[in-house]
């Protein structure tokens, strides 16, 4: 038997950095996947094959630990999770093809690790569901990357549906699905090429200043509040008791879970203009108090406010590098690009990406054989 799985990455329109305070994000899946075969073999050296990055990870199904190569303790711990729940996980080989640009804030990571899971939920016949697999997602985040990372990529992957964006809220993880649609706007993400190797480290400091916000809002409010769901004005209450880089953090969150909330009703009226302006806002707020941009990205953001056919654009994901994303009306978007790739490659000295992007449906899996 060989099942196969389709696993998409993730664009966000808007809601950065709120997932893990417990607010609300504006995910879809896209049309760019990682695409895994999996079939069970009789030794125990396992192989997995990924084509896109030309590499093979050979190990031993009893004896799982960390690599010292990044992409593979996704894969890694991915198993140690089902090895510690499960018996008859046996070998296997898997080959792993992709369009998923990697490192390019579209989370590629958790894309690997959701179809891999599902890759071996199907494999070996295990009872786990769509909202496991987000807490599967979780696990091997914390447990063999180091990183603290929230829901929303591994929830949009799971739970995406064609041309809908997910409005979902962190807190308890409900959702509705919002309709995206438009003849006459496309999304364009640029990829500025830029990757930031400090990312975990910068990403965990975010998580840990957001926490010292929530609890002193809670002991001083005697409440056990996510931090999204307090109010400015109540943060405002206690400005004297934080330092300036908390209160700025913290002022971010709170403002972004509200921007969030006001760009899925302008969507629904499909007001893009009202939301592109959220968009700058938000790429303001993740510049400027949450601290998280580099210049690239800023430079496109700026080019970008001076032309009418873009409705909005602000970088996109965990920050120092990656994309950004643009609503682009879709009679320009062609002298959009060859006019902001140029001035990029003057600027920089190195090459933008820009990748169009449709809203997809999530992760699915069939048997081939
Ligand atoms: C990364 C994380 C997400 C989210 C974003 C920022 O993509 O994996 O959980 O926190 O950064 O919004």
């Amino acid at each position: 038997m060989i099942i196969k799985v389709k696993s998409p990455g993730r664009i966000n329109l808007i809601g950065e950095h709120t997932d893990y305070n417990g607010g609300h994000v504006l995910p879809g899946a896209i049309d760019k996947k990682i695409i895994f075969e999996i079939y069970k073999i009789e030794n125990n050296d396992c192989e997995d094959k990924s084509d896109s990055i030309e590499e093979s990870l050979l190990f031993n199904i009893n004896e799982i630990k960390k690599s010292n190569t990044h992409w593979h303790n996704y894969i890694l711990g991915t198993i140690d999770f089902f090895k510690k729940k499960e018996n008859n996980i046996t070998s296997f080989k898997c080959s792993i093809k992709s369009n998923l640009p990697i490192g390019a804030g579209i989370s590629s990571s958790s894309a690997l690790i959701s179809g891999f899971s599902r890759a071996i939920i199907e494999l070996f016949d295990l009872k786990y569901d769509k909202s496991d697999i987000v807490n599967i997602v979780s696990y091997v985040e914390r447990n063999f990357i180091g990183l603290q990372g929230g829901i929303m990529d591994q929830f949009t992957i799971n739970y995406g549906l064609k041309d809908n964006l997910i409005l979902l809220n962190c807190n308890n993880s409900s959702y509705n699905y919002i309709k995206f649609k438009s003849e006459s706007i496309r999304i364009l993400l640029l990829n500025t090429n830029v990757k930031h190797s400090l990312i975990n480290s910068a990403y965990n400091d975010r998580v840990n200043e957001c926490q010292i916000a929530e609890s002193i809002l809670n002991s001083y409010f005697n409440d056990s509040r996510r931090l999204a769901n307090y109010k400015l004005d109540e943060l405002n209450e206690i400005k004297d008791k934080l330092n300036t880089t908390v209160y700025n953090r913290a002022n971010f969150v709170i403002a972004e879970n509200e921007r969030t909330i006001t760009s899925s009703r302008l969507i629904k009226q499909s007001n893009f203009k009202g939301f592109g302006k959220l968009m700058y806002k938000s790429h303001h707020g993740l510049r400027n108090l949450y601290e998280v941009s580099c210049s690239e990205l800023d430079y496109i953001v700026d080019f970008t406010s001076k032309l009418k056919y873009v409705l909005g654009s602000r970088m996109m994901g965990g920050g120092f590098g990656g994309c950004t994303i643009n609503l682009v009306e879709k009679n320009h978007i062609d002298n959009f690009i060859e006019e902001i790739s140029e001035n990029y490659l003057k600027t920089f000295n190195k090459n933008l990406t820009p990748i169009k992007v449709n809203i997809g449906n999530g992760l699915t899996y069939k048997k081939i054989k």
